[in-house]
């Protein structure tokens, strides 16, 4: 097990750390203190060949200009808030409004642009980075001052932990995920259409135009949405208006359980999914548009890559009937995630 670190740039008088992480199956997963960041991730098809699976940028200078949470941690609140408000103890909180009335990602400078305190971490079996962020009382509006850390470990079984947690010292909402974009054929295929996808997931939260939830919770049985028997995820894509972008229940609520599963059919590359969360945001990359010239001076077009987004349900805050996003002071906020690879 390998762990390297340099500085690659300077940004607001601080240094922008690159952090490589190897293991002796030759994975390999780069790490960035901006945003604290998975830049790349580096995994063998069935024949042994190593590709980088994930999209994103080949300099720190393509992180801070259009960006759409390329292999980003996202915080405080992952997803949305609708009409960026809620109401806490009694008080109101307005939070930065960055899609059209409502709240996305964590607002206008969300964790994905702030820097993240990092150092290495190891253990006998796995190397890593931890990152740490304090956010202040009122960024983006929300309240408390909130004490995060995200640790990324890679181990020897080729899974990439992902281990969050928070405090806070007045109550808050707090959401956080990983936005990896990936795509397992690596450069070898435009789109992710043929990618086969499992989701551990009876049913799902309906959203209205704006991707706010209505509140119901439905049956995937029947719909495009049903991925408990895996499909390609182009299969019955085109029936929905947009593409996929929707939060899935997780069977499984409470405890590290299979969330989903990825089969790349041509390179043999599987991802399995594991996490604590319950929800899981499919997205289908239909916003990328061709605009974007990302690794390699690649144009990123719609479907391009897919992220599943361990998470809370977008609008808890304003959703009693969901799983509770708030944090009081005295607890601790635990989530982990893990991203397993093995080929077929
Ligand atoms: C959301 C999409 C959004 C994308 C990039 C995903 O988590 O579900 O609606 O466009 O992030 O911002």
């Amino acid at each position: 097990m390998k762990i390297e670190e340099r500085t690659v740039a300077e940004y607001h008088g601080r240094p922008v750390k690159i952090f490589d992480l190897e293991n002796e199956h030759g994975l390999k997963a780069r790490l960035m203190n901006y945003g604290a960041t998975l830049v790349s991730l580096l995994v063998p098809d069935r024949a042994g060949h190593l590709e980088d699976i994930t999209l994103g940028y080949d300099s720190f200078e393509g992180y801070l200009g259009n960006n759409p949470y390329f292999g980003a941690t996202v915080g405080r609140f992952a997803n949305r808030i609708g009409g960026a408000r809620f109401v806490l103890g009694g008080r109101e909180y307005l939070l930065a409004r960055n899609e059209g009335p409502n709240h996305l990602h964590g607002g206008l400078k969300g964790f994905d642009k702030v820097m993240w305190e990092a150092g290495p971490v190891s253990d006998s079996h796995s190397v890593g980075v931890r990152f740490s962020y304090l956010s202040p009382d009122g960024e983006e509006g929300y309240p408390g001052n909130l004490d995060c850390q995200v640790t990324y470990l890679l181990n020897e079984n080729d899974e990439l932990h992902l281990a969050y947690l928070a405090t806070t010292d007045r109550p808050t909402h707090v959401n956080l995920t990983h936005h990896s974009y990936f795509n397992l054929a690596g450069s070898r295929k435009e789109n992710i259409l043929e990618h086969e996808l499992q989701i551990i997931a009876s049913r799902f939260t309906p959203a209205d135009e704006h991707l706010i939830p209505t509140g119901e919770i439905k049956e995937v049985a029947g719909t495009p949405l049903d991925f408990l028997k895996p499909q390609a995820i182009g299969r019955r894509l085109g029936e929905l208006a947009a593409g996929y972008d929707h939060n899935f229940v997780l069977d499984s609520q409470g405890g590290l359980a299979l969330a989903a599963r990825v089969v790349e059919p041509e390179s043999g590359r599987v991802m399995e999914l594991y996490t604590t969360e319950p929800g899981l945001q499919f997205y289908s990359g239909n916003f990328l548009d061709g605009t974007i010239r990302g690794k390699g001076g690649r144009p990123y077009g719609r479907h391009s890559g897919f992220c599943l987004e361990p998470q809370h349900f977008p609008d808890s805050p304003n959703k009693p009937q969901f799983p509770t996003t708030v944090l009081k002071a005295g607890e601790i906020f635990k989530s982990l995630t893990v991203f397993k690879f093995l080929v077929v």
